[in-house]
C-alpha cells in the first residue's frame, strides 16, 4: 500500500513474461498504435502521447529541455518533494525560477499564479511548471484554475507533474488546454516502474522549435518523428509495453467515470476512517489526493509504526520524506486497488493502535464501520 510501484495484476505480469519481439517488426508496431490511441484516451486529448524508457522523472526533465531555453523565466510551484524536484531539474538546466511555494501539506494558491501572470505585460515568462497530486504529503493542487490562469496568459506553456493523478481523478488534457503532461508507468497505470508519458500540444511542439537546452535521448522530436510510423527511435522496454497494452485495457473495460469514483470512494474512507481513529491527516482535508493518504504519528513514532504493521500484518506503508520523516506515515491506495485493501489497511492499523493502548475497541470498530459507508457509495 504504497504510492508507487503499485500493485501489479496477474494479467498485466502475464504479459511481462512473454518473449521479447523485435521494436521494428510489424507485430511491435501494431502494439505502439493502439497503445497510443488508449493512452490519449486515458489523457482525454487529441495530442501526441509519446512512451518514453526511462522512470517518471525522464518525463518531467525531457518537458523541460525541450521547450525551453537556457535563462528563461519560469514559474515553479512548490509544496512537497515533487514541486522541489522541479525547481532543482529547472535550476539544473539554467532557468530562472519565480517560486511560488506553500507550506507541506497546504495547496499551493492560484491566485498567486494569477497575480505573477497578470503582472507579467512583456510576457517574460515561458512556462508555469507544477506538481498536480503532491505524493510526499498527499495533497492535490487545484489544477483547473491554474491551468485557467496560465490560458489568461496567453504565452506561458504549462508543465505538469500529473505522476499520481493521471488514472486516479480527472485531467482531461484537452479541456484544460494543458501543454506539457508528464506521468509514469508504476503509479495509476498498474504496470512495473520503467516506461515513463509525456503529452504534448500543438503549442508545446511550436515552442520546441526555439529550445536550445542540449538533449538527445529525451529530444522528444525523434519520438514524435518515430511514432508516425508507430516506432520509436531506440530499443524500447517491450516487454513493459505487453504489460501497458493489458493495463490500458483493463483500465478501458473499467471506464475513466468508475475508475475515478473508485479513487474518490477509497479516498474517503480513508480520510475518514483515520480520524475516526483519532489520528490526524496531514494534508488540507479541502484538497487530498485521490491516490495517497497521508497521516500524523504525534507521540509516536511514524517509522516504528511502520515496521510494525509490516512485520505483524505484511502491509508496507510508505514513510515521510525529509523532514517528514518519522513524524507521518502514507497510504497509497493508487492502482490496482481494491475495497478489501482498504478495509485490510485500515484493519491493521487499528489493530496497532489498539495494542500501543492508543484506541479502543469501540473506535476500531467505528473506523471500519465509517470506512464500509463510503465504500458502499457508488
Ligand atoms: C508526484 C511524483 N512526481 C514524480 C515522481 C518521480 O517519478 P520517478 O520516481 O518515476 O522518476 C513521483 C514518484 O514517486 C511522484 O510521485
Amino acid at each position: 500500500m504504497i504510492p508507487g510501484p503499485t500493485p501489479v495484476p496477474e494479467k498485466v505480469l502475464q504479459a511481462l513474461s512473454k518473449h521479447p519481439i523485435g521494436h521494428r517488426s510489424k507485430e511491435f508496431q501494431e502494439l505502439v498504435e493502439s497503445t497510443t490511441k488508449n493512452l490519449q484516451w486515458l489523457h482525454q486529448t487529441q495530442n501526441d502521447v509519446l512512451t518514453i524508457t526511462g522512470s517518471g522523472t525522464a518525463a518531467m526533465e525531457a518537458g523541460i529541455i525541450n521547450t525551453l531555453s537556457k535563462g528563461d523565466k519560469v514559474i515553479c510551484g512548490e509544496n512537497g518533494k515533487f514541486g522541489e524536484r522541479w525547481v532543482k531539474v529547472a535550476k539544473t538546466f539554467g532557468l530562472d525560477v519565480i517560486k511560488i511555494d506553500s507550506e507541506w501539506g497546504t495547496p499551493l494558491n492560484p491566485e498567486e499564479f494569477k497575480k505573477i501572470l497578470e503582472e507579467d505585460k512583456q510576457k517574460a515568462i515561458k512556462a508555469v511548471i507544477l506538481t498536480h497530486s503532491e505524493t510526499s504529503t498527499g495533497v492535490i493542487n487545484d489544477l483547473e484554475t491554474i491551468s485557467s490562469y496560465i490560458r489568461e496568459h496567453n504565452t506561458a506553456l504549462s508543465i505538469v507533474d500529473c505522476v499520481t493523478s493521471l488514472g486516479a481523478c480527472n485531467v482531461p488534457v484537452d479541456e484544460w488546454q494543458l501543454d506539457v503532461v508528464a506521468s509514469g508507468s508504476q503509479k495509476g497505470y498498474m504496470i512495473p516502474p520503467g516506461l515513463s508519458f509525456i503529452a504534448m500540444s500543438q503549442k508545446a511542439w511550436e515552442a520546441t522549435e526555439k529550445s536550445d537546452l542540449p538533449k538527445f535521448y529525451l529530444n522528444l522530436k525523434s519520438y514524435k518523428k518515430s511514432l508516425v510510423s508507430n516506432s520509436n527511435p531506440y530499443t524500447p522496454a517491450v516487454n513493459l509495453v505487453f504489460a501497458l497494452d493489458e493495463a490500458l485495457n483493463m483500465m478501458r473495460e473499467e471506464g475513466l467515470k468508475n475508475i475515478f469514483s473508485r479513487h474518490n470512494k477509497h479516498k474517503l474512507a480513508m480520510s475518514n476512517a483515520v480520524k475516526a481513529l483519532n489520528l490526524k491527516l496531514f494534508a488540507d482535508e479541502k484538497c487530498l489526493s485521490p491516490s495517497i493518504t497521508a497521516i500524523k504519528t504525534e507521540g509516536m513514532d511514524a517509522e516504528e509504526f511502520r515496521k510494525t504493521i509490516r512485520n505483524k500484518f505484511d502491509i508496507l506503508l510508505a514513510g515521510g520524506q525529509d523532514h517528514l520523516k518519522g513524524r507521518i506515515f502514507r497510504v497509497g491506495h493508487l492502482g490496482y486497488v481494491n475495497d478489501r485493501d482498504i478495509i485490510t489497511v485500515i484493519s491493521a492499523i487499528s489493530n496497532s493502535l489498539l495494542d500501543l493502548g492508543k484506541i479502543t475497541v469501540q473506535e476500531a470498530g467505528e473506523a471500519l464501520v465509517v470506512a464500509s459507508k463510503f465504500l458502499e457509495t457508488k
